[in-house]
């Protein structure tokens, strides 16, 4: 008789109201028993981590490729699991054809946005209720990692290029005319941490949804990412008074992405790091918890299948790779799992 497993993270946070979930891999999911396992057991909702993009749904113009999208989804089906929809409109994984689309004038821009909304929330209405409509669209200030020049609150992408800010409205009602009931979330990064340049993204985050709201442009949600850095400080107070604001706005709050980046300084003892690790995952879970988050989703759960072990922008650079999932290399809980686990029981 092996030890009994303890519930998973999905369970303990059901207990209390609260949805953990996982971004996915349409690969391993199909192929990897034991990464199968590991989400059926710990994660109650899936966003598809690549699948959702437009790079994976229209690669090129008017041939749309949902199979590795319907895998995510027949998985759900069967195993029980929502499944978030990210992301339709973003700067990154846009296909080569899009980008010279949206530099062909605003018109061949609206036509090109309309078609892949329409049809991609036409293909996944019966399943996907609740999508990251816009992604990252506000400026990184100074003194963020990747700073945009200039004083403009928008981020210089082809969408803001093509039409300026009013992008973000067309995408929006783009999506509540396709589909009036489906849950249209805003997501962003950069706005959790104690520092100077967060607060100021956080000072243009809210200044963009209270406008958007104002001239009724449709938005039911934020997503706060939550890809974390221990190299950053963190304080509750800030990301409590951030998640407030866009409730008492008429906003839901969700966390969408989390995970931790542990940088160079990262103490080479791993029990050493994964104990910072957890206690920044609780300290940033718990308070996002008492501000009245109801949904948070990790970004992968195992670091063997984490961009911040395989992605050039966040890996680290020396021969360790990061620790900043609950399920380690071998799917093994963590102290991340702990702390996680603590937060949702309310401990
Ligand atoms: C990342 C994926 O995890 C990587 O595999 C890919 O190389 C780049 O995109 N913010 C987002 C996600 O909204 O879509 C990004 O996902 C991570 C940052």
């Amino acid at each position: 008789m092996g030890q009994p497993v303890l519930p998973g993270l999905e369970a303990i946070a059901r207990e209390r109201g609260i949805t953990f979930g996982s971004a996915v891999q349409s690969t391993p999911l199909l192929s990897n028993s034991e990464y199968a396992a590991a989400m059926r057991r710990e994660a109650g909702a899936l966003v598809p981590e690549w699948e959702g993009k437009w790079e994976a749904l229209q690669p090129t113009e008017g041939a749309f490729t949902t199979a590795p999208l319907d895998a995510i989804l027949a998985w759900g089906k069967a195993n029980g699991r929502m499944v978030r929809g990210h992301a339709l409109v973003w700067h990154k994984s846009l296909p080569e054809w899009a980008e010279t689309a949206l530099g062909e004038g605003p018109h061949r821009a609206l036509s090109i946005m309309e078609t892949h909304i329409r049809t991609v929330l036409r293909h996944t209405r019966a399943q996907i209720r609740d999508w990251d409509v816009v992604n990252e669209v506000i400026a990184d200030p100074a003194g963020s990692d990747t700073p945009q020049e200039g004083d403009s609150a928008y981020r210089d992408s082809p969408f803001f290029r093509a039409l300026g800010p009013r992008y973000i409205d067309e995408a929006l009602r783009m999506s509540r005319r396709a589909d009036p009931l489906l849950r249209l979330t805003l997501n962003e990064y950069g706005i959790e941490e104690d520092t100077p340049a967060a607060a100021e993204k956080r000072r243009r985050l809210l200044e963009l949804v209270r406008d958007l709201l104002s001239r009724g442009v449709p938005l039911d949600a934020v997503g706060i990412q939550g890809h974390l850095q221990l190299a950053k400080p963190f304080r509750p107070e800030p990301l409590t008074a951030l998640i407030t604001a866009l409730r008492q706005a008429g906003l839901s709050v969700l966390i969408t992405e989390l995970d931790i980046r542990e940088g160079r300084d990262a103490p080479q003892d791993l029990r050493a790091r994964d104990a910072l690790v957890a206690e920044r995952a609780y300290a940033f879970v718990s308070t996002a918890l008492q501000a009245g988050v109801r949904s948070v989703f990790t970004w992968g759960l195992s670091d063997k299948f984490s961009w911040l072990t395989h992605d050039p922008d966040v890996a680290l650079t020396d021969s360790r790779t990061h620790r900043g999932l609950p399920l380690d290399e071998h799917f093994r809980r963590n102290a991340m799992w702990d702390a996680l686990a603590r937060a949702f029981a309310g401990r």
